[in-house]
């Protein structure tokens, strides 16, 4: 049986994508955000995934505004890194699992989720920096990547209790795989920041330790939280942390903090990073 071993939140600021392609980590700005990463990157090498799920929002790179897939599976054998304007990122193409992917599209639409299949989806900063963040610069990704995306973008996006809900589907799904894959669940986006608008450069540190507490303590109350309230304090691109509520759905009730990391600012950003262990199998939501 397949497992969840894991479940990590993780920021996708474009510049700490460019810093690592630029090798600029141990420069004066980026060294002490570079340094609070490498506990995460040792439970990483440690848990060794043969998948990745990664939940993340697409910037108008794969689809424009013509078409909105609320909640988009990647279900192809490769997804390459997006242009997004300045040329695609220096890494290396993502490869997927076409077997796995195609069972969560089938359980989870079969689970009343109503999922856009994809066969061909270019993969921007969103899914690309987290993986930057988790592993480094390697040639190729250590792991196979099932990108999943989440409409943030244009309103309305989901709500937090349905992404929380499809993180419980994504688990029972997993479970019910007849594969041995450990799989990793990755949360992106967010913390805090709003790049736009009069409230442009707004961060709210004290929301988002608060948010991550109750990622980790009360997910349930945490879900129930409305888009407005997540735009009040997490400025309009805070909504994107609805996206790590998928990921604590997909593990226990009773989880581990392994290991947690906020560093202000990354670029606009509060950026945060959270590694998520479950106490105990079988426990489920
Ligand atoms: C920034 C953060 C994001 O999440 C994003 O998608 C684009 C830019 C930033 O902080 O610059
Ligand atoms: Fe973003």
């Amino acid at each position: 049986m397949a497992e969840i071993v894991g479940g990590v939140g993780s920021s996708h600021v474009p510049a700490v994508g460019a810093a690592i392609d630029k090798k600029q980590q141990q420069e004066h700005y980026w060294a002490p955000f570079f340094e609070k990463l490498e506990p995460i990157r040792d439970w990483m090498d440690g848990v060794r995934p043969d998948v990745c799920i990664v939940v993340y929002n697409d910037h108008a790179s794969a689809f424009s505004l013509e078409l909105i897939p609320t909640f988009a599976l990647g279900v192809a054998s490769e997804f390459l890194p997006a242009d997004e304007g300045y040329g695609p990122r220096p890494v290396p193409p993502l490869q997927g699992h076409p077997e796995l992917a195609w069972h969560l599209a089938e359980s989870l639409i079969l689970d009343a989720f109503d999922i856009t299949i994809v066969n061909n989806m270019p993969v921007d900063h969103g899914c690309t920096v987290p993986l930057s963040v988790l592993f480094g610069n390697p040639t190729e990704w250590p792991c196979s990547i099932i990108p999943l995306c989440v409409n943030v973008i244009q309103y309305p996006p989901p709500t937090g209790r349905r992404c929380f809900d499809l993180g419980k589907s994504i688990k029972r799904s997993i479970d019910s795989y007849l594969g041995d894959e450990r799989v990793v669940i990755v949360g992106t986006g967010g913390m805090s920041h709003q790049l736009q608008g009069e409230r442009a450069g707004l961060i709210n540190a004290e929301f988002d330790l608060a948010f991550l507490d109750r990622l980790v303590s009360e997910p349930d109350s945490q879900a129930d939280m409305a888009h407005i309230e997540y735009l009040r304090e997490a400025g309009s691109e805070g909504i994107e942390l609805i996206m790590w509520l998928v990921m604590r759905g997909a593990l226990d009730l009773e989880v581990r903090e392994v290991h947690r990391a906020h560093h202000v600012p990354t670029s606009n950003t509060s950026n945060g990073l959270i590694v998520l262990e479950n106490l105990v199998a079988g426990n489920s939501l």
